[in-house]
């Protein structure tokens, strides 16, 4: 076995060195999404679980998937998410796909990593407008859940950071590789088109890429939005100051990942942009003080889409039933 794989890398090393493919394509600022390592695989199925399941709200109505709808790139496609009694929330749900390559959660990075992150929203009034005691009562009292959770924690009850650290495990599978631009960073030259390949060419030569870089397009800085010229925006958001307390830090925000950006509409921290060719220009004219035409903006936003990887797919969890103990969900008034 380790000698066939050694076989197949002396091969791979061979060919990329026959065509000059491999070295040139090495030191891409962008490194292709490696599948999910080393994951415990009770903890995904647990995890997975908990994100699909509405209990975890007060109204017994919002699950995760509610606003990171995996059917739909991990987001909700609308400006602003919508949350407990229809509120509508101050600021656009990120994806949860490759979230787990970012160096924080959040557009302000107020989360360290995805299982500080996974706590917030239940107890987030506008969103899953529950608490964490509540929430544990409610797994309690469903038996197949705290025989799942003795068998994946090996502990007699129940408790949030069990909870935030099966959904934080499941988020980590929540990756897509197999781009077709990965494939062609993998050495496989008309994986992309000549339009498209131009589209990559302009996103590096412009300046785009020193944003939104590795192998996530995004997620390794905080940057500003509007450095050339303002954000003119209508939502109250203003990014890492929120965090940091420090005026500098105004309007910066985590550069969101541009993995998947074709599914992820509409974009910017507001949502206020509906379309990936508006993106484009905007990041062109304020970040870079760059007006594309019509052709180099229609090229980047071609290359944007070879972005797309395999969408995460497994078979819809079938959740545990309630209890008679199991407490009910408050409807919205
Ligand atoms: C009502 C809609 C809603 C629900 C329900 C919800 N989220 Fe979110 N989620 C958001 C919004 C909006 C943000 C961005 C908030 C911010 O940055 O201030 C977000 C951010 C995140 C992020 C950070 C992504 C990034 O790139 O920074 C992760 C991860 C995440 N949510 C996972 C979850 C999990 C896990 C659950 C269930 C326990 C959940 N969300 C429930 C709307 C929702
Ligand atoms: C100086 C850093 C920087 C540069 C340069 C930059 N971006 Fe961005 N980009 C960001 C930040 C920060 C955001 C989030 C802004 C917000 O939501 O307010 C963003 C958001 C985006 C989005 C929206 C993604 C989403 O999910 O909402 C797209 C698309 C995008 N950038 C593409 C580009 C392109 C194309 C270029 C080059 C023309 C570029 N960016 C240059 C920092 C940068």
């Amino acid at each position: 076995m380790r000698m066939r794989v050694a076989v197949i890398a002396a091969a791979a090393i061979a060919a990329a060195a026959a065509t000059g493919v491999g070295v040139a394509q090495n030191q891409e600022p962008i490194q292709p999404i490696v599948p999910p390592q080393q994951v415990n695989l009770g903890k995904v199925e647990l995890g997975k679980k908990l994100f699909f399941d509405p209990r975890l709200s007060k109204s017994g109505f919002i699950s995760c998937n509610s606003c990171h709808n995996l059917s739909m790139g991990g987001t909700d496609n609308i400006r602003t998410s919508i949350g407990d009694k229809w509120q509508q929330g101050p600021i656009n749900a990120p994806t949860v796909l490759n979230s787990s390559l970012s160096l924080a959660q959040f557009w302000d990075g107020r989360a360290a990593d995805l299982k500080a992150q996974a706590g917030g929203p239940i107890a987030n009034p506008g969103e899953m407008a529950f608490s964490h005691t509540l929430a544990i009562d409610v797994l309690q009292s469903i038996p197949a859940y705290e025989r799942e959770f003795k068998k994946v924690f090996g502990k007699d009850k129940i408790d949030i950071d069990q909870v935030t650290s099966a959904i934080a495990e499941f988020e980590k599978t929540l990756v897509t590789p197999n781009a077709r631009f990965d494939q062609w960073l993998l050495g496989k030259k008309d994986a992309l088109t000549a339009n498209e390949l131009a589209g990559y060419k302009l996103f590096k030569e412009s300046g785009c890429v020193a944003c939104h870089n590795g192998a996530a397009l995004g997620g390794t800085s905080f940057q500003k939005m509007g450095i050339v010229e303002p954000y003119k925006s209508s939502s109250p958001a203003e990014g890492r100051s929120a965090v940091t307390g420090k005026d500098a830090d105004r309007f910066n925000f985590k550069v969101p990942t541009l993995r998947n950006v074709e599914l992820t509409y509409p974009y910017f921290h507001d949502g206020a942009a509906d379309t990936l060719g508006e993106a484009v220009d905007v990041m062109g004219r304020l970040q870079l003080g760059k007006k594309f035409s019509a052709d180099e903006n229609a090229k980047i936003v071609a290359f944007l889409k070879t972005l797309t990887g395999d969408q995460p797919t497994f078979a819809l969890p079938i959740l545990p039933p309630s209890s008679d103990k199991t407490p009910r969900p408050t409807p919205f008034k």
